[in-house]
C-alpha cells in the first residue's frame, strides 16, 4: 500500500529512493543526453527510470486531471518494477494536486485477499515536498485522501466473489460503513418486501439461496441544505436467471452490484467530507439465479407503485430491483432534490460508448449536463444519453403496464433508462438521474490508474456533483 505524506519542505531536503520528475520539456542538460539516448519522449504515458541518478522521468501534456493522473499512474507503475521504498516529487505551484494524490492512491490500489502468498505487504511512500504549503492544499489533500479511500473501498466490495459477498454479507459491510461513518442504517429482509408489496425485486431475488436485501443508509447532518437520494443496483450475481447468460458472458457479473457498491462508497464519505446535505443511500441487494422456483419470462409481476410489468427475459434483472427502490425511496424520502441511480443496467451502453464511459439520462437536460460536467472534473468519463418519444413507445406491453425489454434491438441503454422513468413520480421527474455504468465499473483490459477489476465508478463523479451543490 502507497502512504502519501505531504512535507513543508525543500525537494532536496528529502530523502527518497527515487525521484519523480514530470516533465513536458527536460531542464537539465545531461539528462537530456541520457534521455534522448533512450528514445524517451515527454508524452502521456511515457516513462523512464534512471536508476543510477534515482529518477523517474513522466511525460504529461497538460495541466488538467487527466494528464496529471496518469502521470503519476505512469511513474508508480514504474516504481513497482523496482525494489525502491520511497519516492519524492516537488509540487510545483500549478501542479494539480487532487489529481496527484487520487490518480496514486487509485493507481498503487491491488485486490490480493484471494492469492495465498502476499506479494507486497511493506508500505511504499510518497513525499509530496513544497516550500510553503496553504491552507487550500491541505484542505485538498484532506478530501482526495478521504475520495480515493472511498473508491477503494468500493473497487474492494466489488472485486469480492460471489461465493464470499452476496446480499446478507452486503448488509453487514452497509452497518459497518455506518458505525464508521456515523450514519443511520436500516436493512430489510424479504418479509418487508412481501408486506410492502416489492413484489419485482423479490421476484428476481427469489431462486437465489441468498436471501434479498433492502439497504437503506442516511446522512443526516445538523443543518442539511438538500436532500440527494442514492439508488444502488446491488445485484451480487446476475446468472441472467432462466434468460441464463453464455458462460462467456456470465464471467464478471459478480461485478453487477457495482451501482449499490458505488452507493456504499458514497455514504462513507459524505460524512468524513462535511457536506452540507442530507443524503439517503439505498440499495437493492439481491441474486440472480435458476431453479425450479425461478421468476419467469411471461410472468407479470406487481411493483411497489401497483404498476404491472410483463418479464420477457430474466436478464433484464437489475431494472425490476432497482424499480421497487425508486418507489421504496420516493415513498420514504419527501422533498427530494435530486434522486440519482447507479447500475450496471446493459451492455447496449458498453456498445454505444465504450467501455470507459458512463451514460447518463434522465428529463432535465440541465441536470444532466451538470452531472456530465462533474464526472469530467473528476476524473471519470461520462457522457449525455438522450430519451425520444419514438423509444418511450418501445417498452409497452400487450398484457401489462409495460414489459421489461424493449420492442427494438436499438439503443437499449436509452430503453432501460425510459422503463426506470415509468416509476419515477412525477414531482420527481426533473430531480431523477440514472447512471448506467456498466462500460467502467469493471475493468477487463487496465487502463491509466485504473488495475484489473473494479474501477469504483460512480463515486468520484457524484461527490464532485456534491462538492459543486454548495
Ligand atoms: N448486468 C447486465 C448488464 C451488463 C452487461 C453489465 C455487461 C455489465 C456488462 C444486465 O442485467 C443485463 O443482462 N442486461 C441485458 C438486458 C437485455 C436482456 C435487455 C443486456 O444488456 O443484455
Ligand atoms: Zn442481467
Ligand atoms: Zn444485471
Amino acid at each position: 500500500m502507497l502512504k502519501i505524506n505531504l512535507i513543508e519542505n525543500s525537494l532536496d531536503k528529502v530523502k527518497a529512493d527515487i525521484e519523480i520528475i514530470f516533465t513536458k520539456d527536460i531542464k537539465n542538460e545531461e539528462d537530456r543526453q541520457i534521455l534522448e539516448n533512450l528514445s524517451f519522449e515527454a508524452k502521456d504515458e511515457s516513462a523512464v527510470l534512471l536508476a543510477e541518478l534515482g529518477k523517474i522521468y513522466v511525460g504529461f501534456e497538460d495541466d488538467d486531471y487527466d494528464c496529471i493522473s496518469l502521470a503519476i499512474a505512469t511513474a508508480i507503475k514504474k516504481f513497482n518494477t523496482t525494489r525502491f521504498k520511497s519516492a519524492k516529487i516537488s509540487l510545483e505551484e500549478n501542479l494539480n494536486l487532487k489529481a496527484l494524490v487520487e490518480g496514486a492512491l487509485l493507481s498503487s490500489y491491488s485486490f490480493e485477499r484471494y492469492k495465498s502468498k502476499d506479494k507486497k505487504s511493506e508500505r511504499q511512500n510518497l513525499f509530496i515536498c513544497v516550500d510553503k504549503l496553504s491552507n487550500e492544499r491541505k484542505e485538498i489533500l484532506k478530501s482526495s485522501l478521504q475520495i480515493a479511500k472511498a473508491v477503494n473501498k468500493t473497487r474492494d466490495m466489488v472485486n469480492t466473489p460471489p461465493m464470499d459477498f452476496y446480499p446478507k454479507v452486503m448488509a453487514k459491510k452497509a452497518k459497518k460503513i455506518a458505525k464508521e461513518s456515523n450514519l443511520e442504517c436500516k436493512v430489510y429482509g424479504e418479509k418487508y418486501l412481501k408486506e410492502n408489496g416489492m413484489n419485482a425485486m423479490l421476484s428476481v431475488g427469489r431462486a437465489s439461496c441468498h436471501e434479498s436485501k433492502l439497504i437503506h443508509l442516511a446522512y443526516k447532518p445538523k443543518e442539511a441544505k438538500k436532500k440527494i437520494v442514492l439508488v444502488g443496483k446491488g445485484l451480487t450475481y446476475d446468472s441472467g436467471g432462466l434468460s441464463l447468460k453464455p458462460s462467456d458472458f456470465m464471467v464478471t457479473m459478480k461485478a453487477d452490484k457495482s451501482g449499490g457498491c458505488a452507493v456504499l462508497g458514497i455514504m462513507s464519505a459524505v460524512a468524513k467530507l462535511n457536506l452540507p446535505y442530507e443524503v439517503h443511500g439505498i440499495v437493492g441487494a439481491v441474486e440472480n439465479m435458476i431453479g425450479g422456483n425461478a421468476y419467469k419470462p411471461d410472468d407479470v409481476l406487481r411493483a411497489k407503485n401497483g404498476t404491472t410489468v410483463e418479464v420477457r427475459n430474466t436478464d433484464a434483472e437489475g431494472r425490476l430491483v432497482l424499480l421497487d427502490c425508486l418507489c421504496y425511496a420516493q415513498d420514504e424520502i419527501k422533498n427530494i432534490d435530486y434522486i440519482f441511480d447507479y447500475a450496471t443496467l446493459t451492455g447496449a451502453c458498453v456498445v454505444g460508448v465504450g467501455e470507459y464511459t458512463s451514460g447518463i439520462m434522465g428529463n432535465n437536460d440541465e441536470l444532466k449536463a451538470k452531472v456530465v460536467s462533474s464526472a469530467l472534473s473528476s476524473g471519470e468519463y461520462a457522457t449525455a444519453l438522450d430519451f425520444n418519444r419514438y423509444l418511450r413507445k418501445t417498452v409497452k406491453s400487450e398484457i401489462a403496464d409495460i414489459c421489461n425489454i424493449a420492442n427494438t434491438r436499438y439503443g437499449g441503454a436509452v430503453t432501460a433508462g425510459i422503463f426506470l422513468d415509468k416509476f419515477i413520480y412525477e414531482e420527481n421527474k426533473e430531480k431523477w438521474i440514472h447512471h448506467d455504468i456498466a462500460g467502467p465499473a469493471f475493468v477487463e483490459k487496465s487502463w491509466g490508474y485504473n488495475p484489473h477489476g473494479a474501477s469504483g465508478a460512480g463515486v468520484r463523479m457524484t461527490l464532485e456533483f456534491l462538492k459543486n451543490l454548495s
